[in-house]
């Protein structure tokens, strides 16, 4: 892949031949030796924690050599574009970057810059706006994979704040893609019937004793400005409605699991003492994404033929 800036574009193959690199990379494999060396940043307009130091620590495995980028302090705060940023990052020879920003589709124009633009960076995308996360969505079925074995006729419940997710757009197209039956559920009005062609809107309460895998997502305030519900929000009240409490673990299926991307609002989406309960995948989650982000970085390091790798 020369970039990975969505996984609209993923063959079943492809995400398959992923999920087994990275679950290679997990069982110990080395990483490939490089014989020429590669360098990286990791721009972030918008706080992360796990994107962030999970690809840092990707790349330090793969040993990549990461040229530190503060974008708080960079000239994008004078004015400077994100285009050329990436253009001053490319002339000073930056071979790739993971950027994550607040702008929906940031990453177009940088990898179809258009006649007489010459931009050879290679862009991953760490998350734009409210569009596609693919990191967190290929770690997420890694972490799926791997509890299940496959994910034909797996029921996937996405519950909550589904308009403003990146993580729920990536997911629900790549499980339906290949062959889970998704369903969605949350207040009413944080969901766009827009979704429907990937799976049935549903009260929690008819999901919660059906399900495999209980997918919550984040409540979004930083996402809500001139959304008529914020101002009336109560955490309390969203917990006991669309919230996995201890009553409604109780009733999932022996062998569900409950994933959530993080940052966890807790006793809002997920109770406080259900973080870490066994059917919980949220630290599983957060320990494959350095695994899968190897294994995606790998990917366009061979597909734009960086460090000698083919
Ligand atoms: N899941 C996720 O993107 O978390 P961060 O915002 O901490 O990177």
């Amino acid at each position: 892949l020369p970039h990975f800036v969505s996984v609209e574009d993923l063959t079943t193959d492809q995400v398959n031949a992923l999920i087994a690199r990275a679950e290679e990379f997990k069982n110990g494999a080395p990483a490939p030796e490089l014989s020429q060396p590669v360098y990286v940043t990791n721009m972030f307009f918008e706080n992360s924690t796990r994107t962030h130091t999970s690809f840092a620590m990707a790349e330090k495995k793969l040993g990549l050599t990461e040229i530190p980028f503060d974008a708080s302090h960079s000239s994008i705060k004078k004015g400077e574009t994100l285009y050329d940023t990436c253009l001053t990052l490319d002339a000073l020879g930056v071979d790739l970057t993971v950027i994550r920003a607040s702008e929906n589709d940031y990453y177009l124009p940088l990898i179809n810059p258009g006649a007489g633009h010459y931009l050879g960076l290679g862009i991953v995308n760490g998350g734009d706006g409210s569009g596609q996360h693919p990191s967190q969505c290929m770690l997420d079925i890694m972490t799926i994979h791997e509890h299940f074995g496959h994910f034909k006729g797996l029921k996937v419940a996405i519950v909550g704040d589904i308009t403003h997710s990146r993580v729920a757009r990536s997911n629900m197209e790549i499980l339906n893609k290949l062959g889970a039956e998704v369903y969605f559920s949350g207040p009413e009005y944080w969901y766009d019937h827009a979704f429907d062609k990937y799976g049935k809107f549903l009260p929690i309460d008819e999901l919660v004793e059906e399900v495999d895998v209980m997918m919550l997502l984040r409540v979004q305030h930083e996402r809500h400005a001139g959304d008529a519900h914020e101002g009336d929000f109560s955490a309390a009240d969203y917990h006991k409605q669309y919230g996995i409490n201890e009553e409604r673990y109780a009733l999932l299926k022996p062998d569900t699991i409950i994933m959530h991307p993080g940052p966890i609002n807790r006793g809002v989406e997920l109770a406080d003492s259900l973080v870490e309960a066994p059917k919980s995948a949220f630290v599983a989650q957060m320990g494959n994404g350095v695994f899968m982000r190897m294994a995606m970085l790998e990917a366009v390091l061979r597909g734009r033929k960086l460090g000698g790798l083919e």
